[in-house]
């Protein structure tokens, strides 16, 4: 039996409206569902009160219940249950993410039998001699075999080996029923890796294949060091190219790749274990790709923190999970965030994970914080006019997904010697008579004052109560992420994201980790003398500059919620969270972080 108790005021009860209802059925499922019991020591975490506890907020109810733990079993049918009661009756159909088991092998080409042989090749590769014929042995073995077939189509279809060409033929001569050249064009190791997976993984889809095998016309210039990472970069695009976020359309095609073998680049336990990395970074890069893709009316802050949720208890043995409602963050003093979800009929949730090691003891703590906006309407200022992306807004709670992303990952790593807390104040910037108004003046949790001159600007004044909460937990680094101004994507375009930082040391790691990740960052200045037009008449501070040099005011507001001996660095990444093209998520930032977190590790 639950006892109940009243915290501000008695209860409306002509506001127990049906939203409310159920609002109250999924809270029942959400709260309490920690993996393990709270194992980080801080003076914040503490255990749910066993009490129904009902609080306003605005004209908005939040009825939070706690319950004991519940068996796993029941969490997921009860979690089925809040996906259905979304707005719109749209329930996310149930996909599993792809399940290719891969294999390196050193076996003879002609010989290997499956559904494609594809051969990544670069322009140098590609070289002929004066008979037309190729100059690369693995290239030429092949073409004898296939009576000069090989070479013939290359010139007809002008294949000269740039990235992003590909032919595929389907051709007898071979134990291979179809054989392809996929061109690595020049870029980077890691990209051109990653898109020759991703090719063979179309290819694969375009011929309904299960098993194929990829090898390079060069490997003999690769490192012994560099063979297995080589390999890792072409397993996670076959992952990712294979994967496809259809739990939206009525209809869709199961994927049928099953498997794929590596050929030519060595086996054995070190290029297992790398291959394996891949398959865990991919699936946490997945997660990160579902919660961004999944339209604001399905990942709520409440869905957001029942997701970290699931993280934790599924690697329980590494992650404690804690999760604070509106009632919590006021006690925290989290009033520049309470203020940016003011507005909202879906309450805020403030999520903490924290991973331990399974053993040995911590040498390093650090933490993940990224922003959480489920949507951003811009508030009162509201976003308008061509271009303001406000029908992509879901997206702005890409920094969240590529922490709890990075999380999954990590989960599956365990890394030892690292502390690894990630924060996310997760909320919706909305409009209505309880929402924050221009000029209002709000006070964050370290009891500096913001005149909100913008409602628009409003990541940052969630960032900002997450950010002394990461500094609370006695963390060494953190490294927030946030899609955080469209300023950034006029800088730097739509695939870099800038970082912001006054630790060169920090830097230089995360662009040493972006380097292994092939994400790309360009780091920006964090110029002092811009503060200057973040000065308030009233307050300590506002939260918008003017239109020049966004990105970089943004940052120095941020760095106002940071203590001096916390070593900080801010990824924008408002360009690379979305593909026009593609229309999809790209799961930016997760591979950075679990590499960076690795490279803080034992
Ligand atoms: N979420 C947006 C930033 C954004 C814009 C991301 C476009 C991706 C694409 C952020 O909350 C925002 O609205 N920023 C304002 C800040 C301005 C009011 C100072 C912006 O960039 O316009
Ligand atoms: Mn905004
Ligand atoms: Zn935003």
């Amino acid at each position: 039996m639950v006892s109940t108790s009243l915290s501000n005021s008695t209860i409306n009860t002509t506001r127990l409206t049906r939203s409310t209802m159920v609002a109250i059925k999924i809270l029942c499922t959400s709260l309490n569902l920690h993996a393990s019991a709270s194992s980080c020591s801080s003076r914040h975490f503490h255990s749910y009160p066993s009490l129904f506890a009902i609080s306003r907020i605005g004209a908005v109810w939040d009825i939070s219940i706690s319950v004991p733990p519940i068996s796993s079993k029941r969490a997921k049918r009860m979690a089925h249950f809040i996906a259905r009661a979304t707005l719109g009756l749209s329930e996310p159909n149930k996909i599993d993410p792809p399940k290719i088991s891969f294999a390196a092998k050193e076996i003879d080409l002609v010989e290997w039998k499956g559904d494609i042989l594809a051969v990544g090749v670069s322009e140098k590769d590609m070289a002929k001699d004066e008979n037309s014929k190729f100059k690369n042995l693995v290239l030429q073995k092949l073409d004898s075999h296939l009576g000069g077939l090989l070479s013939e189509v290359s010139i007809e279809e002008d294949f000269t080996g740039k990235s992003g060409q590909s032919t595929i033929l389907r051709l007898p001569g071979l134990g291979s029923k179809r054989v392809g050249l996929i061109g690595l064009g020049s870029a980077s190791a890691t990209l051109a890796y990653r898109g020759l997976g991703e090719a063979v993984a179309a290819a694969a889809k375009s011929s309904q294949a299960i098993k194929v095998a990829i090898t390079l016309a060069s490997s003999e210039g690769l490192s012994f060091e560099s063979k297995p990472a080589t390999a890792s970069a072409i397993a996670a695009g076959a992952i990712l190219g294979t994967f496809d976020d259809n739990r939206f359309k009525s209809e869709s095609k199961t994927p049928l790749l099953k498997s794929v073998n590596i050929l030519g680049l060595g086996t054995g336990p070190e290029i297992e274990k790398k291959i394996k990395y891949a398959e865990n970074v991919c699936s946490g890069i997945i997660l990160g790709k579902e919660l961004v893709n999944a339209p604001a009316n399905v990942v709520t802050p409440g869905i957001l923190a029942e997701e970290a949720k699931k993280i934790a208890s599924q690697y329980s043995d590494v992650f404690s999970a804690k999760i604070l409602d509106v009632e919590q963050c006021k006690e925290l003093k989290m009033g520049s965030y309470l203020g940016v979800a003011a507005a909202s009929a879906n309450p805020p949730r403030f999520i903490h994970l924290c991973y331990k090691p399974p053993n040995g003891e911590v040498k390093t703590k650090l933490a993940l914080v990224g922003k959480g906006l489920t949507f951003d309407s811009g508030g009162y200022n509201i976003k308008t006019g061509a271009g303001c992306m406000i029908e992509l807004m879901k997206f702005d709670m890409g920094g969240s997904a590529a922490v709890l992303g990075a999380a999954k990952a990590l989960g599956q790593i365990k890394p030892s010697g690292v502390e690894v807390h990630f924060i996310v104040a997760a909320c919706e910037n909305m409009i209505s008579g309880t929402g924050m108004r221009p000029g209002d003046i709000v006070t964050a949790s370290n009891g500096k004052t913001i005149e909100v001159n913008n409602t628009d600007a409003e990541g940052r004044l969630t960032l900002a109560d997450a950010l002394v909460y990461a500094c609370n937990q006695g963390v060494e680094k953190i490294v927030d992420l946030a899609t955080l101004t469209g300023a950034c994507i006029v800088a730097l375009g739509p695939s870099i994201a800038g970082i912001f930082t006054p630790s060169d040391d920090l830097a230089k790691e995360v662009l040493a980790a972006s380097e292994i990740s092939g994400e790309k960052l360009w780091r920006m200045p964090m110029e002092e003398s811009y503060w200057e037009s973040m000065k308030s008449g009233m307050a300590d501070m506002v939260n918008t500059g003017g239109r020049q040099g966004g990105a970089i005011t943004a940052a120095l507001f941020l760095k106002q919620f940071v203590d001096e001996n916390v070593q900080w660095l801010h990824i924008d990444m408002a360009g690379p969270v979305w593909s026009d093209k593609k229309k999809n998520a790209t799961g930016f930032g997760i591979s950075t972080l679990v590499e960076w977190v690795l490279k803080n590790s034992l």
